[in-house]
C-alpha cells in the first residue's frame, strides 16, 4: 500500500487508520491541512486553507497553520525556526524549493525549503509508521553559504490539530519520587509550556501529549498524542490562537540555546512521533506501546527476572555477602543478579568513587571475576550498576582533570549528592568513558548494564568550547548518545537499563539505547500503582523495571507488593538474608507464576481498567495479541469500609472466542465478559491476579487465585 501519496504541492501521508496532509496555498506557503481518520479517497481531503488578512493587525502569514514556521514577517505566534544571520538580520523567510521521496524503507519524505536570500536551507523530514497510526518528524538545517548562521530555535514539528479552541491537554507532571502524574485541563487562548531545563529529560515533566475534546476516556474518543525523542533540554508548547487554531510544538529547548551553524554544517533535529485515534487514551497508548516494543534494541525478548541488591544493602557489598544474597536469589528462581552502587573504588557511600570504574579493593580483594563465575554458576547472569556521567571530587578521576566537568571558572562548582557532571560533550571525556567502560564490559561476563544519572545540571559552562557554549545542551546528549551506542555495539548481548535517580531520563530518544527503565526511586507498592499507570501513557510494560521492596509504612503485604512489580519487568530487591523459609517460599511461588504470564504482560497489550490516580482500586489487564490469553490484576489499596470495588469490564478479547477465567466457574463469549462487569471481593491491602484463557488454548491450571 502506498502510504505517501505525493503531489506536486499537495502530500497526504496515510496510516492504517488515519492521515495526514499538508501541500502549498496560492501563496506559495507550505501549509498543514488534515490531521485525523483516514478518509475513503484521495480526493476527500481538504486543500491547504487560504488566509485573508485581518485588518491591519494580522497578515495571512500569522493566520496560516505553516508546517514549520520560521520566525519573519508579520506572525507572531510560536516558531519552529529562529536565526540570525552573520549581518544581524533575524527575518528568516522560507520558500518551498522541492519535494522527494528518498530510497529506504520506510522511505521518508523529504520537503526542501530555502530562505528567499541567504543560502540557508531546511529540509523537512516525514516517515510514516503505518501499523502504529504514527507519523514521525524531524528537520535538518543546513548553511549553504560561507558565514555562520546562528540558531535560537530549532524544532522537529508543529503539530497542529483540526480548526477549533476548545481541546484538552494531558501531560505528565511529577518530580524526584513522585514521577509520572497525570493531568488533564483544556487549553485556553495563549500558550501553555511544558520543558526541562535540566539537562536530561527530567522527573518534573516528559515530552509526551495526547489532546482531545473534552470527551475522551480510555476506551472511545478523539485523541491526538505524540512525543518528542529527545533525551535533554525539551520543550511542548501548546498555543491556541486568538483566532482558534491548536498546535503543538515540540523540539529541543530553545532557552539558554543557541548553535552557530558553520558553513556546510546541519544542525539535525531529533524525531517528534505524532498518533491519531478513535479509540481513547488507552489505545493512544498502545499504539506507542507497540512503536516502543519493535524499537528496542534486543526487540521482542523476553527480559529476565531479576534481583538488585540496592533496597537490600545499600552501598554496602562485598563479594562474601553478594554470593550469599545470590544463592537465595537463585533458589527463587532469579534469572538475572544485579550488583548496584557500591562496588567501586573507595565507593562506601554517595561522596567518593564516582569516576573510578574499577573494583574496590576491599570490597573485591579478587576482583569481580570469583563473584560473576559464582553468579553464573547458579544459573543466573550478572549484571552491574555504572553512573558514568558522574564524577566525585573525591576520586582519581577528577584530581587528574578537573577541567573535564560542566563548570564557569568564575563560579562554585554545585555539588548535588557529592557529585559534578562530566561534560560529556567534549570528545575527550566520551573517548576516555569508552575506553574505560568498553574495557569492564571485555574483561566481565555483564549481560546487564543499569546506567545511571543521579543529579540535574549547575553552572551549565564550558569553557574553551569550539563553538558557542550554549551547544552544551545539545551536543552533551550527543556525546551521552553516542558512548552508549558504541558500547553497545561493541557488546551486543548486553541488556541496558536507563536510571536517572528513578524516572529522571524517560523517552523516546532513549529507545535506541535501553531495554528497560528505573521507572522512580519510589517502590513503595500503592505508590507504585500510580507511577506505573502514569509511565504506561507511553512506555509498554516490557520497559518497566519494577521491584519488590521493603519501603512504605505500613508495608504492603508480600503478595499485594509482588503482584505490583508483575506488571511490568519483575524484580526483587530486599535483604533475603533477613527473609523466612516461607517468605522465600511465596517469593519463588510469585515468581514462578510470573515466567508464566510474562510473555502476556510483556509482549501483549495493555487496558488500563481502573485507573489508579487518586483512587483506591487499580486494575490492569493484559491481552496477548491473538487474544487466546489475557490476565488481569485487580488491587484495593485503602478505602474506608463499606466500600466495594467497583464492577471491572474487560477489554480487548475477542467478542467470539469463549474465555475461562480463574476463579469464575463459567465459560462465556469474549463479548459478555466485557460488558458483564466482574465483582471481586478485596479489602484493603489485598490484590488478585487471574489468568484468563480462551477455551482453545486452555490447558493451564489455576494460579494466583486471591492473593491473601
Ligand atoms: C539512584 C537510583 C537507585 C540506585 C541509586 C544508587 O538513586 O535510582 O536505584 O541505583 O542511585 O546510588
Amino acid at each position: 500500500m502506498t502510504t505517501i501519496h505525493l503531489g506536486k504541492t499537495y502530500w497526504i501521508l496515510e496510516t492504517q487508520q488515519t492521515a495526514y496532509a499538508f501541500g502549498l496555498t496560492s501563496r506559495g506557503t507550505l501549509t498543514h491541512a488534515y490531521w485525523g481518520k483516514r478518509l475513503p479517497n484521495l480526493e476527500d481531503y481538504p486543500s491547504p486553507p487560504e488566509a485573508a488578512p485581518y485588518e491591519s493587525w494580522s497578515g495571512p502569514e500569522h493566520l496560516t497553520p505553516e508546517e514549520y514556521p520560521a520566525y519573519a514577517g508579520a506572525k507572531y505566534t510560536e516558531p519552529c525556526l529562529k536565526t540570525t544571520f552573520s549581518d544581524g538580520v533575524r527575518d528568516t523567510v522560507l520558500r518551498f524549493v522541492g519535494a522527494e521521496q528518498r530510497i529506504g524503507e520506510p522511505s521518508p519524505l523529504c520537503i526542501t525549503l530555502r530562505d528567499a536570500y541567504y543560502p540557508l536551507q531546511v529540509a523537512l523530514y516525514y516517515r510514516v509508521h503505518e501499523r502504529y497510526d504514527l507519523i514521525e518528524r524531524w528537520a535538518e538545517i543546513t548553511n549553504l553559504g560561507d558565514a555562520p548562521v546562528l540558531l535560537e530555535r530549532a524544532w522537529s514539528a508543529l503539530w497542529h490539530l483540526p480548526w477549533g479552541d476548545n481541546y484538552r491537554l494531558s501531560h505528565l507532571s511529577g518530580q524526584w519520587f513522585k514521577e509520572w502524574r497525570l493531568c488533564r485541563e483544556f487549553l485556553r487562548p495563549g500558550v501553555k509550556v511544558k520543558e526541562s531545563r535540566r539537562l536530561t529529560t527530567g522527573h518534573t515533566a516528559n515530552p509526551w501529549f495526547a489532546v482531545d475534546r473534552g470527551a475522551a476516556d480510555e476506551c472511545q474518543g478523539e485523541v491526538w498524542f505524540g512525543v518528542l525523542a529527545w533525551s535533554g533540554n525539551w520543550k511542548m508548547v501548546a498555543e491556541v490562537t486568538e483566532y482558534g487554531a491548536t498546535r503543538i510544538g515540540l523540539g529541543v529547548n530553545d532557552w539558554d540555546f543557541a548553535w552557530r551553524l558553520a558553513p556546510g554544517e546541519s544542525f539535525l533535529t531529533p524525531s517528534s512521533l505524532a498518533g491519531y485515534t478513535q479509540e481513547g487514551f488507552g489505545a493512544a497508548s498502545r499504539l506507542l506501546h507497540d512503536y516502543a516494543r519493535k524499537h528496542l534494541p534486543h526487540g521482542n525478548r523476553l527480559h529476565p527476572v531479576l534481583y538488585n541488591s540496592w533496597e537490600a544493602v545499600f552501598f554496602d557489598v562485598n563479594e562474601a555477602s553478594q554470593i550469599a544474597l545470590a544463592e537465595r536469589a537463585a533458589r527463587m528462581g532469579v534469572e538475572l543478579f544485579v550488583m548496584d552502587d557500591g562496588w567501586f573504588h573507595r565507593r562506601n557511600k554517595d561522596n567518593a568513587g564516582l569516576g573510578d570504574w574499577w573494583p574496590d579493593e576491599r570490597k573485591f580483594p579478587n576482583g569481580l571475576k570469583p563473584l560473576i563465575e559464582r553468579i553464573n554458576a547458579l544459573g543466573m547472569d550478572f549484571g552491574l550498576w555504572i553512573e558514568p556521567e558522574m564524577v566525585n571530587p573525591d576520586s582519581d578521576l577528577y584530581r587528574a582533570h578537573p577541567d573535564w566537568v560542566i563548570h564557569f571558572p568564575t563560579r562554585q562548582r554545585t555539588q548535588m549528592r557529592s557529585q559534578l557532571i562530566l561534560n560529556l560533550a567534549r570528545s575527550d571525556v566520551q573517548d576516555y568513558l569508552i575506553e574505560k567502560l568498553d574495557a569492564l564490559l571485555s574483561e566481565h561476563n555483564i549481560a546487564f548494564i543499569k546506567w545511571d544519572m543521579n543529579r540535574n545540571v549547575s553552572e551549565p559552562g564550558w569553557p574553551d568550547a569550539p563553538g558557542d557554549p550554549r551547544e552544551l545542551w545539545v551536543r552533551y546528549v550527543h556525546g551521552v548518545y553516542r558512548v552508549w551506542e558504541t558500547l553497545a555495539k561493541r557488546h551486543p548481548h548486553v541488556l541496558w537499563q536507563g536510571c536517572s535517580g528513578g524516572g529522571g531520563r524517560v523517552d523516546f530518544g532513549m529507545l535506541r539505547l535501553v531495554d528497560q527503565f528505573w521507572v522512580s526511586d519510589n517502590t513503595e507498592a500503592t505508590a507504585r500503582l500510580e507511577i506505573q499507570e502514569g509511565f504506561s501513557q507511553l512506555m509498554p510494560a516490557i520497559t518497566m523495571e519494577s521491584q519488590v521492596t521493603e519501603m512504605g509504612k505500613p508495608l504492603m503485604p508480600l503478595p499485594f507488593r509482588f503482584h505490583v512489580s508483575m506488571m511490568g519487568v519483575l524484580g526483587v530487591s530486599v535483604d533475603l538474608m533477613k527473609w523466612s523459609e516461607e517468605e522465600l517460599r511465596l517469593g519463588a511461588e510469585m515468581i514462578a507464576l510470573y515466567k508464566e504470564i510474562r510473555p502476556i504482560v510483556q509482549l501483549g497489550d495493555q487496558y488500563r481498567l481502573l485507573p489508579a490516580q487518586g483512587s483506591p482500586f487499580a486494575a490492569v489487564q493484559y491481552v496477548s495479541k491473538d487474544k487466546t490469553e489475557s490476565v488481569l490484576f485487580v488491587f484495593r489499596t485503602h478505602a474506608p469500609e463499606p466500600t466495594y470495588v467497583p464492577p471491572i469490564s474487560l477489554r480487548g478479547l475477542d467478542p467470539h472466542m469463549r474465555y475461562r477465567i480463574e476463579g469464575f466457574s463459567e465459560t462465556r463469549s469474549g463479548e459478555a465478559w466485557m460488558n458483564l462487569g466482574l465483582r471481586f471481593d478485596l479489602k484493603n491491602g489485598e490484590s488478585t491476579v487471574r489468568r484468563i484463557t480462551s477455551i482453545a488454548s486452555s490447558n493451564s491450571s489455576a494460579h494466583g487465585a486471591k492473593s491473601n
